[in-house]
């Protein structure tokens, strides 16, 4: 077994290594995406209410919360000089709006593309940019004008941005593959990475298959430009999942030892290249699991990156200097093995339930933003010597108030909660979110004994597809969510309230915004035609309002598969129960065999506009 090495010891000052380019004039400056801002002055807050439909202003002296409906899931928020821009996620937005000292007013909506996620304002206060995930694109808007000067496309459905302090290197994360976009502004070039391959690792198998990897929040670039840090989860979905947890070992089921690795990936930025491919990875807890860590920020003074873990409320941090550089000796598998790990986490502290976002006003005070118990905690860091940690203060400040209903309220907690023992198995850091992020999909399909199965999303009314999962072998929602919490989750305790709060709550998401939904596409209306056609066959069993009978068939080696809803469809890749079909394209092609419909006889072209329609449910 290898050694786990200390990496202060190793730390080789800057200057003798590779240069980041310009630095932030001011260090608090967000180089992130992030659903909670700070005002020009620093004197107030803005944060994005996206499940109420609001934008909060926060006076730090007073208290005082001024909110602002502006609709359409408002979902990060990014100043530049007075404006602040927001992504409305639903609604193909971006608003901006205008701090009068007291409250925020409108000033316009500019159009970008579908479901706008992440935005980001460079330090100057000149330019905007707004990754519209749905569209894989990002659209830069020029803040004196207000117009889009230019739109970049990207892939793998970008949600998360940071830009170097420089403004002239943007990185977006992407929701699928661990796919991390370095975007060349000046050239206008774009280069897709993938964060750092790492092995599973278990006593009796030793190394085991590469672990997926995924992106699970906001990113940042530290103040002086020569690192990203990202919120990463590495997953083992190839060692198969025992549909009957052994108690005898820990876990077993969806929160075995080893499966699930949270953690926050610290990447070299070479000039502006990230070095995806040697990466460190930070695992998020020294023992046991957390919850996915949902963003990380760094503070002004670049020593500390601070990151929230959604799923219980919590905030850590790590000294960023401890952690850069080389992997050297250390492997992700040592850092697995509990009893090896070296402490780095400086501090922990709890936060607020949900907490997706930190914003610093100095290095002594910074606030986070939880999204389930809808407030603003401040929390202040503390140091003496190389002692660090955060101290609550005094503002706690409620920033939107519920809308939704009891049952929704109950069973949204219980989605994301990843330390409720009613949900999931103590210490395994496994909440529903985790595999259902967003409360859609991780993109991975997993393994059981049975064979390979994708994680559906549960995006828009899943009730209405019932019977539920791949073989259409659960009544209900609230009877598959029994069955996964109190089974592979190792849960204890969810009663059939709980369990239908929680279906209630998976009713209640919207559907998601596809690529071409809604457009006058010659496209659309050919492959539509082909669809409903009755030697291709499609229409026969993709009918109705979600576009299935809600039958099963014998179909693609299995003897029963419920057809799929095809609602949004764009969104969830990859497709069919094992994954094995990476695009929707792949899926037609398929259908060649007259395995399901017969496209044999179409041509290319026209499995191009069957492809175009299926980007329009
Ligand atoms: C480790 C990943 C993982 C976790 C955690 C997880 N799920 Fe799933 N979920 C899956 C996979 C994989 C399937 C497909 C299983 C199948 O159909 O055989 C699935 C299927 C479903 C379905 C069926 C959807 C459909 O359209 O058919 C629902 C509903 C669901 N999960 C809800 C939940 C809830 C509620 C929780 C938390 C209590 C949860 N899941 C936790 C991976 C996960
Ligand atoms: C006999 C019923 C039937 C017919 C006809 C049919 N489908 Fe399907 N469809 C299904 C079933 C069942 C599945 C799930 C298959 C699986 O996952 O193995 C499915 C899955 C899909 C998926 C993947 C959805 C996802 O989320 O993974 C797409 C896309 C799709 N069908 C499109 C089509 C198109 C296009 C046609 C016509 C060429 C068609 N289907 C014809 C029953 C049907």
């Amino acid at each position: 077994m290898k050694s786990v090495i200390k990496r202060a010891s190793l730390w080789i000052p800057l200057a003798f290594g590779c240069s980041g380019g310009p630095a932030l004039e001011d260090g608090r400056h967000p180089t992130g995406s992030q659903a909670i801002g700070t005002s020009s002055d620093y004197s107030a807050l803005y944060v994005a209410n996206a499940a109420e439909g609001t934008v909060a202003r926060v006076d730090l002296s007073s208290g005082t919360v001024a909110s602002l409906l502006v609709d359409g899931e408002p979902t990060r928020v990014a100043r530049a000089g007075r404006r602040v821009f927001v992504s409305l996620r639903a609604s193909r937005q971006v608003a901006v709006l205008e701090d009068d000292g007291a409250r925020l007013v409108e000033v316009k909506r500019i159009g970008v593309g579908r479901e706008p996620f992440g935005v980001v304002a460079n330090e100057l206060g000149t330019r905007v940019y707004v990754a519209s995930s749905l569209s894989n694109t990002i659209q830069e808007i020029d803040v004196t004008s207000l117009e889009v000067i230019r739109e970049i496309r990207v892939g793998d459905e970008p949600r998360w941005l940071a830009l170097h302090p420089g403004g002239n290197a943007l990185y977006a994360g992407g929701a699928w593959r661990g796919s991390v976009f370095y975007v060349d502004l000046t050239l206008g070039t774009v280069e897709r990475t993938q964060l750092p391959e790492v092995r599973s690792f278990s006593f009796d198998v030793g190394e085991g298959e590469v672990m997926a990897r995924r992106i699970t929040g906001d990113m940042a670039v530290n103040p002086k430009g020569d690192t990203l840090v990202i919120p990463t989860m590495y997953e083992d979905n190839a060692t198969t999942v025992e549909e009957e947890p052994d108690p005898e070992r820990f876990g077993g089921g969806y929160g075995s030892p080893g499966r699930m690795n949270p953690s926050i990936t610290v990447v070299e930025i070479d000039g502006e290249r990230p070095k995806t491919s040697d990466g460190l990875i930070v695992p998020t807890a020294e023992g046991g699991t957390t919850g996915y860590p949902s963003s990380v920020t760094v503070s002004p003074d670049g020593e500390l990156a601070v990151f929230t873990i959604e799923g219980e409320g919590r905030v850590h941090a790590f000294e960023i200097e401890d952690h850069r550089g080389d992997r050297g000796d250390e492997t992700f598998a040592d850092v697995r093995i509990f009893e090896k790990i070296e402490p780095r986490l400086v501090f922990e502290s709890f936060a607020n339930m949900g907490a997706r976002g930190i914003a610093f006003v100095s290095n002594e005070r910074a606030f986070s933003y939880g999204f389930i118990d809808r407030t603003v905690q401040e929390l202040n860091p503390n140091r003496d010597g190389s002692q660090v940690w955060f101290e609550l203060g005094g503002l706690h400040s409620t920033v939107a108030q519920s809308n939704l209903s009891p049952d929704v309220e109950l069973g949204r907690m219980l989605f994301y909660a990843a330390n409720e023992p009613r949900i999931s198995m103590f210490n395994a850091g496994l909440s529903c979110a985790t595999c259902h992020f967003d409360a859609r999909t991780d993109g991975l399909s997993w393994a059981f004994e049975g064979g390979r199965r994708q994680t559906p999303s549960l995006a828009g009314r899943v009730s209405l597809t019932a019977p539920v999962r791949w073989e259409g072998d659960a009544a209900t929602v609230a009877a598959d969510a029994m069955r996964t919490s109190q089974g592979l989750m190792g849960g204890e305790g969810l009663t059939t309230r709980d369990a239908e709060a929680i279906a209630a709550f998976i009713d209640s998401t919207r559907d998601v915004d596809s690529p071409r939904k809604g457009m006058d596409d010659p496209a659309v209306t050919r492959g539509k035609v082909i669809f409903d056609r009755a030697d291709v066959g499609c229409a026969g069993c993709h009918s109705g309002e979600r576009h299935t009978d809600n039958q099963v068939y014998a179909m693609f080696g299995l003897d029963a598969v419920k057809t799929r809803s095809l609602t949004g469809v764009a969104g969830s890749p990859p497709y069919l129960h094992d994954g094995s079909a990476p695009t929707l394209y792949d899926v037609v092609l398929a259908s060649r065999s007259r395995i399901m419909g017969d496209t044999s006889m179409l041509s290319e072209a026209e499995l191009q506009d069957l492809v175009a329609y299926l980007e329009s449910l």
